[in-house]
């Protein structure tokens, strides 16, 4: 079965490397048009023009940090501007883990945390689906962890956020089911992108966690973002309110 999408623009959030680089990757050798958005200026530029240039679709990248609601309605303006209406927006930006226990954590970190992942989710969610309203359709997708349903130590702010994202993305498929608006999200496991490797290098815990896992190897962005992708497209059409564990197995334990 091939893929098929509606016509208009696409908006990956987070989008200069790892998952989202690689779904937005999907999406522009498909044919589309994508704005990338990140706060990453350097790798978010490299990586829309490396797939501007290997086409058909066009890329472009917009800075933008989610946690600041101007600039998250801009990002989507910027894109419906560039490419023609929001037909799909994929959402993958969060405050990675800093290893620290609750006690450890401050009321800073705490905040900051979930101000990217939870409520910066939020403000895509509000501005996508506003821009989608009018033409009374589109799919938007939520990039949450396994680590909504399956805790990891020293990870409570990250833990917290992600259950937020699976309630968000339930939540919003319901306000928006018989509006032809789709809202899913996917609760990706261990894989191997910059930002795993960071919270590696910062959380012992992580190590040796393929063995951990049921199909015992770490999973690669391109699989992930193939789930997503297929949420974008027409071909899950009656799918809504879902939250896909992409994660080899892992919530199966
Ligand atoms: N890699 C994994 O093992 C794993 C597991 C479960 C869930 N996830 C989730 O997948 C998503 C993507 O993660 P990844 O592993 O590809 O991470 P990554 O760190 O490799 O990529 C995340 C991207 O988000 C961007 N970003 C971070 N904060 C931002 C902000 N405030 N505004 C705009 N952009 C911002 C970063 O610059 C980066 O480009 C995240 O939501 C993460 O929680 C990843």
């Amino acid at each position: 079965m091939k893929l098929t999408f509606s016509e208009g623009s696409y908006l990956v959030t987070g989008g200069a490397v790892g998952i989202g680089a690689a779904a937005a990757e999907y999406l522009v050798t498909s044919g589309l048009n994508v704005v990338i958005a990140d706060f990453d200026v350097e790798n978010g530029t490299a990586t829309a023009e490396r797939l501007s240039s290997v086409g058909p679709g066009k890329a472009k990248f917009v800075r933008v940090d989610v946690s600041d609601e101007a600039a998250v309605e801009a990002a989507v303006a910027e894109t419906v501007g560039a490419f023609g209406p929001l037909a799909g927006a994929l959402n993958c930006a969060a405050y990675l883990p800093r290893n620290k226990r609750v006690h450890e954590i401050t009321a800073e970190h705490w905040n900051k945390s979930h101000a990217v992942s939870l409520q910066g989710m939020f403000l895509c969610f509000k501005h996508q689906i506003t821009a989608m309203q009018p033409q009374g359709s589109g799919s938007v997708v939520a990039i949450s962890s396994t680590a909504a349903v399956a805790a990891v130590p020293g990870s409570s702010d990250y833990v917290a956020a992600k259950a937020g994202v699976n309630g968000l993305v339930r939540a919003a498929a319901l306000d928006y089911a018989a509006d032809g608006i789709r809202v899913n999200g996917i609760m990706p496991g261990a894989i191997l992108t910059p930002g795993f490797k960071q919270s590696n290098a910062a959380n012992p815990n992580l190590g040796g966690v393929a063995d951990l896992l049921p199909i015992k190897r770490i999973g690669n962005p391109e699989e992930v973002a193939a789930g997503a992708v297929w949420l974008l497209s027409n071909e899950s059409s009656y799918v809504t309110g879902a939250v896909l564990p992409i994660d080899g197995g892992l919530s199966a334990v």
